[in-house]
């Protein structure tokens, strides 16, 4: 029987980082991770900071290659009905975000989490968490053909959307809340440099596009696809081609195209599970909530949860309060709706859904037009898209 003070299950951004939050304030972690390190390296994920997540990853101490390789940006384009409208944070809030991906991310916070030799157990499978709703919880692993129990003060749920943290938590315990969107994104990673400076979101009649970076030699690439669409329906020619007729023509001839380094389709959903707590199991990220990528928030809201949770932690080693962990639950889950809101509504906003009526069509024109012609409505989609204060 091993003992831990914080079992933390999943090796994402989340885990990873309130292991290494913790790990500074002196509270001992060890992390329990069902993949090899080097599959979770390999997936490409989100590629936008807000300013408060970089400052965490600074405070993890793990934020010097971000700080050199991460590219600073301070506005993002709109294109719609083949214009392009600049929104400028940097001007109407303040604040800039922070290009730097999420694989990078989770690397930096991997190889700070060795470098101070804290515990984190790769390819531990079917992990179990028990007593949750008691004093003394535990969790279980295998590994190797192995079962090791580690006692524990608390469970720290970072495991995902489909981890066996949120699974563990009985039905009586727990309200979800969903809304499943009627398509995907298609996203491709290439080894070529991007078409522009900062983000292009573009709303076209064929569905949405987005134009992404991850450096100055890298970009990443969305289509909107539908549901039913698989990878083999879209080799590389197929994905420039229809990227190009979403494109408006300036935009196209700075387009550098290639062969893709990686493909992948994820559907778009919104989730969210209350109250992210059971007894002494506390969930934290896509463990708690899913939002669709428009706006850039899922590693976002991990990080959020992480500050609130970590800190929560500290007051209870240090000053021997629950407080902090008793509030985490609402404070985490105000700040998860509004993200959730923005998400919901950048959605709505920027993609073509198959069943919507004229109607609905001329709404998302007028909306896209206020946005474009009002101060006030550039500065709420900025202040969001920048990250709400936390
Ligand atoms: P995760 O990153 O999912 O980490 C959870 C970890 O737990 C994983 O390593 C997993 O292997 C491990 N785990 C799962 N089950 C168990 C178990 N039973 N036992 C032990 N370990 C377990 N967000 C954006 O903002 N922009 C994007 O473009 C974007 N693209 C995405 C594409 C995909 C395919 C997905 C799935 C998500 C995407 N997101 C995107 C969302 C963003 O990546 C997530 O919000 C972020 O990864 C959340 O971090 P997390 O640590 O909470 O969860
Ligand atoms: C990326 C993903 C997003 O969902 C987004 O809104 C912006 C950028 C990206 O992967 O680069």
């Amino acid at each position: 029987m091993l003992r831990t003070q914080v079992a933390i299950i999943g090796a994402g951004p989340a885990g990873l980082l309130l292991g290494q939050l913790l790990h500074r304030a002196g509270i001992g972690t060890i992390i329990l991770e069902q993949r090899s390190k080097d599959y979770v390296l390999a997936r490409i994920r989100a590629g936008v900071l807000e300013q408060g997540a970089v400052g965490l990853i600074e405070e993890a101490g793990a934020s010097a290659r971000m700080r050199q390789e991460g590219l600073v940006h301070d506005g993002t384009e709109i294109a719609f009905g083949g214009v392009r409208y600049r929104i400028d944070f940097q001007a109407l809030t303040g604040k800039t975000v922070m290009v730097y991906g999420q694989t990078e991310v989770t690397r930096d916070l991997m190889d700070a989490r060795e470098a101070v030799g804290a515990p984190t157990v790769y390819e531990a499978l079917d992990v179990t968490i028990h007593a949750a709703d008691t004093d003394r919880p535990s969790v279980r692993y295998r590994k190797d053909g192995h079962e090791t129990d580690i006692a524990c003060d608390f469970v720290a749920g970072c495991d995902g959307f489909h981890g066996v943290s949120r699974q563990t938590i009985p039905e009586h315990a727990l309200r979800t809340y969903e809304r499943v969107y009627p398509f995907g994104w298609l996203g491709i990673l290439v080894d070529k440099p991007p078409l522009s400076d900062e983000l292009v979101y573009v709303n076209h009649e064929r569905g949405f596009a987005l134009c992404s970076m991850r450096s100055a030699t890298r970009s990443r690439y969305y289509l909107q696809c539908g549901l039913d669409e698989h990878l083999d329906d879209w080799p590389d020619d197929k994905f420039w081609e229809e990227l190009r007729r979403r494109l408006d023509p300036e935009a196209v001839a700075r387009l550098q195209t290639g062969p893709a380094i990686e493909k992948s389709i994820a559907p778009l959903r919104s989730f969210v599970a209350e109250p992210m707590r059971f007894g002494r199991l506390f969930l934290a990220g896509d463990a708690a909530h899913i939002v669709p990528p428009t706006g850039a928030k899922g590693l976002n809201l991990a990080a959020s949860d992480v500050a609130y949770l970590s800190r929560a932690f500290v007051e209870w080693y240090q000053r021997n309060s629950m407080a902090g962990l008793d509030t985490y639950p609402r404070r985490a889950l105000a700040r998860v709706w509004k993200a959730e809101r923005f998400s919901w509504w950048m959605t709505q906003i920027l993609h073509r859904f198959p069943e919507s009526s004229g109607f609905d069509g001329k709404l998302q024109a007028a909306e896209l037009d206020y946005l474009f012609g009002s101060k006030a409505a550039q500065t709420v989609l900025a202040e969001n898209y920048v990250g709400l204060p936390y």
